[in-house]
């Protein structure tokens, strides 16, 4: 069993998408039994929302239903979870200041680390005060990501 975790700072935009491209990749490939997937947020300001209404409506038009509600990362998160994946610099900062301890701070990754046709990307742009292109682009980066990591 797999058991990843998707980071960003509000979680209502970049990290519950992975969270929802990564569940429908993986269940494409009748692999649901395999792995749990979730995602949370450095912040808790969102805490209980449904992902900001942008990304969903980009996401829905590539047959991702994003229905999580935003949490924030726990404590126990770096005990349940064997891989822990932030999305740009201050996801990775952050995250890395949490852990609990120096077995935690191996299960730290960088989405972008997954990427096999944006190879140059080094993380994945919070797209809250963009157009629609950087909804798309975060879409684009992601659904990447979640193919290499499907291959892991
Ligand atoms: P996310 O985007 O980290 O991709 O969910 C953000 C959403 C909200 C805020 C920051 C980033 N915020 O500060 O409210």
């Amino acid at each position: 069993m797999k058991k990843i975790l998707f980071v960003c700072l509000g979680n209502i935009c970049r990290s519950p998408s992975a969270e929802g491209i990564m569940k429908h990749l993986v269940k494409e490939a009748g692999r649901e039994h395999e792995f749990v997937i979730d995602s949370a947020g450095i912040l808790s300001y969102h805490q209980g929302e449904l992902p900001d209404s942008r990304m969903r409506a980009h996401a829905i038009r590539r047959g991702y239903n994003l229905t999580h509600r935003s949490r924030p990362v726990r404590i126990a998160d770096f005990y349940d979870f064997d891989l822990i994946i932030g999305m740009d610099d201050r996801n990775m900062a952050d995250l890395k200041e949490r852990a609990p301890s120096p077995e935690a701070l191996k299960k730290i990754h960088r989405m972008t680390e997954y990427c096999t046709r944006f190879t140059h990307a080094d993380h994945v742009p919070d797209p809250y005060y963009t157009g629609a292109e950087g909804f798309e682009y975060v879409l684009d980066l992601l659904e990447d990501a979640c193919a290499g990591l499907l291959k892991l």
